[in-house]
């Protein structure tokens, strides 16, 4: 083999390596498939970026310049490396054969790995919450007061993803606990249902300004976080609130009226889309739509449905 493509594929393996002792670390209990769990596609920062070997020194930090701009482009959070494509980028005149023809990994699992204990997930949930805490991979780390990483019970068999904190949810620092969010407990607590039955996150971890909607590349450097806790939480029902995490989760870009009111899956998980609690606020005739929805989780949940409406 020649020296070039021993070095490359030496820096190669020295990235890959980082990466999983990074996952480790951070809780990582499966790969994804390519394609599985997928970020926004249209205009969005590169999916595939090179491995690093210190994932989680944000470039903007190392480079040269101090551009706003190089956050955008600085490498992403967690995120599984794309096994089947690692050789293909290679900018070698002549990439070594082995890589062509042989995976360097086995092929990640189409599914989770197995549920980790309650205590242990806690735990690894944890360690998430801090590195999110920290995180420097995209402008909006400029503007928040914290990160607002979750509320509810890390047991829940029901997960609420919505789309990014507002004002209220910056200075306390906890998803869902202005306006939009008391709704949202109206809305439980009409399914009999409490924060101890529920873990509530957001797509997003950090205020955009002004409560702009997250652009494509936010969503894509703060997704591994949504990804990681799905994971680790493995819900039995995911409700997906509003057009940001159902774009987000299931990468379709039928109309919100389209898509609500249906079963859809995110990693095997049923995933039922519905209207955003503010857009609810905005117009209560769309209330009945979602509490008809609301019905059909409880369905799946096999809780009984309450008479009436919320
Ligand atoms: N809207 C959201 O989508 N999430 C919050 O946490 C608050 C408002
Ligand atoms: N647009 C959204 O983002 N959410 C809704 O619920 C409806 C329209």
């Amino acid at each position: 083999m020649a020296d070039a493509d021993r070095d490359e594929l030496a820096a190669l393996v020295r990235g890959w390596t980082a990466h999983f002792e990074w996952g480790r670390e951070s809780g990582a209990i499966a790969l994804r498939r390519r394609g599985g769990a997928s970020l926004p596609t249209a205009g969005e920062a590169p999916r595939v970026a090179a491995p690093v070997e210190t994932p989680r020194v944000p470039a903007a930090v190392e480079a040269p310049s101090p551009a706003p701009v190089a956050h955008v482009v600085a490498p992403q959070p967690p995120r599984a490396p794309p096994i089947v494509e690692v050789a293909k980028p290679s900018p070698a005149p002549t990439p070594p054969a082995q890589a062509e023809t042989r995976p360097l990994f086995e092929e990640p699992r189409r599914t989770f790995a197995p549920v980790v204990y309650a205590e242990e997930r806690a735990r690894l949930l944890t360690v998430v919450e801090d590195q999110a805490r920290e995180c420097r991979s995209c402008r909006l780390c400029e503007g928040r007061n914290q990160s607002v990483f979750a509320r509810g019970s890390t047991n829940a068999e029901l997960f609420f993803v919505g789309e990014a904190p507002g004002a209220d949810e910056d200075r306390i620092g906890k998803p869902f606990v202005g306006a939009a969010g008391k709704l949202l407990d109206r809305i439980l607590a009409a399914m009999k249902m409490s924060e101890d039955d529920v873990y509530i996150a957001n797509v997003i971890k950090c205020r955009p300004p002004n409560n702009r909607p997250p652009e494509p590349d936010e969503a894509a450097a703060c997704g591994p976080f949504l990804e990681r806790q799905i994971e680790l939480l493995r819900p039995k029902v995911i409700v997906a609130w509003g057009r940001t995490p159902t774009s987000f989760l299931l990468k379709k870009t039928e109309s919100m009226t389209r898509l609500r009111g249906r079963w859809h899956e995110y990693m095997g998980i049923p995933v039922l889309v519905t209207w955003h609690p503010a857009y609810l606020l905005r117009n209560p005739d769309a209330k009945k739509d979602t509490w008809a929805d609301m019905k059909l989780v409880l369905e799946k949940l096999g809780r009984p449905a309450p008479t009436g409406r919320a």
